[in-house]
């Protein structure tokens, strides 16, 4: 992989992979529609807003890879939605087709299944249940990488990335955090390993209160690292101090299923 693209690169994760990533790719380009305020001299940053095809294919011109990471990345008003992960998810694609990438990997969130009880399990093949606007932006960058792989041969990793920090803060967490190297495995399955072609991937580390089947990404040789348990009794002391959340604690999207729900108290059983 001699050129790749980092999208979001002002973000938390972003921000982060900066640190990690160049030791893996000498040649990396850091775009965003804001530049990182702490940018060094020796990095390489491109300038681009999503919404504008012309400004992605121009940062993707002569890459190989992209690991996309812009986009609004909570949830918000239909109309930022609709721009930046919208919108923009669609420029990225069309833009990686137009310039002949060979690989995205795109950040996927756990919000694209989010209303899937934590007593279910579930892999990677279940039927999408967004609880968000934001999670159904994420289920159409997964349809996407779809499209643009079976029909034009990009090879695509969606990520459904849980929570990414140092350390799982809450009891949400403890099953569904991801520690920043272990992403950075599977983004280096998603831009190296030969046999990728269109594939979902759960962004969690070794977390034994999992709810998800990370099988797809184990036979891709993942071998995450982060023991979420071993944060346990901070992670709980945290979360004692949280006000209880009937629907949020029952779904695997914790707030982002209680924000706006007005289904009454009846809960998806499956
Ligand atoms: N942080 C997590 O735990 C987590 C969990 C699941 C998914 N994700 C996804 O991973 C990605 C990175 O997450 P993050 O926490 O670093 O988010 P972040 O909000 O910190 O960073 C997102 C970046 O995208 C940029 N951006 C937004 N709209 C843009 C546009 N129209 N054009 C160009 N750039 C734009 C922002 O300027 C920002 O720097 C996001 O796509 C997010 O949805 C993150």
């Amino acid at each position: 992989m001699q050129t790749v693209v980092v999208t979001g690169a002002a973000g938390g994760i972003g921000t982060r992979l900066r640190q990690l990533l160049p030791a893996v790719y000498p040649n990396i380009r850091w775009s965003d529609r804001v530049r990182p305020k702490d940018l060094a001299a020796h990095e390489t940053f491109v300038q681009a807003d999503l919404t504008a095809l012309t400004e992605v294919e121009a940062a993707l011109d002569g890459a190989q890879g992209v690991v996309h990471l812009g986009g609004f990345s909570t949830e918000g008003p239909w109309e930022t939605i609709l721009q930046s992960n919208i919108i923009g998810c669609y420029n990225l694609f069309e833009a990686a087709h137009r310039r002949g990438v060979e690989r995205v990997v795109f950040a996927s969130s756990n919000h694209a299944v989010g209303f899937y009880p934590r007593r279910r399990r579930i892999g990677t093949e279940t039927p999408v249940r967004p609880d968000s606007r934001y999670g159904v932006s994420k289920a159409f960058g997964e349809a996407l990488a779809a499209l643009y792989a079976y029909k034009h041969g990009l090879r695509v990793t969606s990520i459904r990335i849980g929570n990414f920090g140092e350390v799982p803060v809450d009891e949400r967490r403890l099953s569904i955090w991801i520690k920043p190297e272990d992403l950075v495995q599977l983004i280096r399955i998603g831009l190296e390993h030969p046999d990728i072609r269109c594939e979902i991937f759960y962004g969690a580390s070794d977390n034994a209160r999992g709810w998800w089947d990370n099988a797809a990404a184990f036979r891709f040789g993942y071998r995450p690292q982060g023991r979420a348990e071993a944060h346990r009794d901070a992670a709980l002391a945290a979360q004692a101090k949280l006000p209880p959340d009937p629907v949020g604690d029952w779904y695997q999207g914790g707030t982002y299923c209680s924000d706006e729900f007005d289904a009454g108290v009846e809960q998806a059983e499956v």
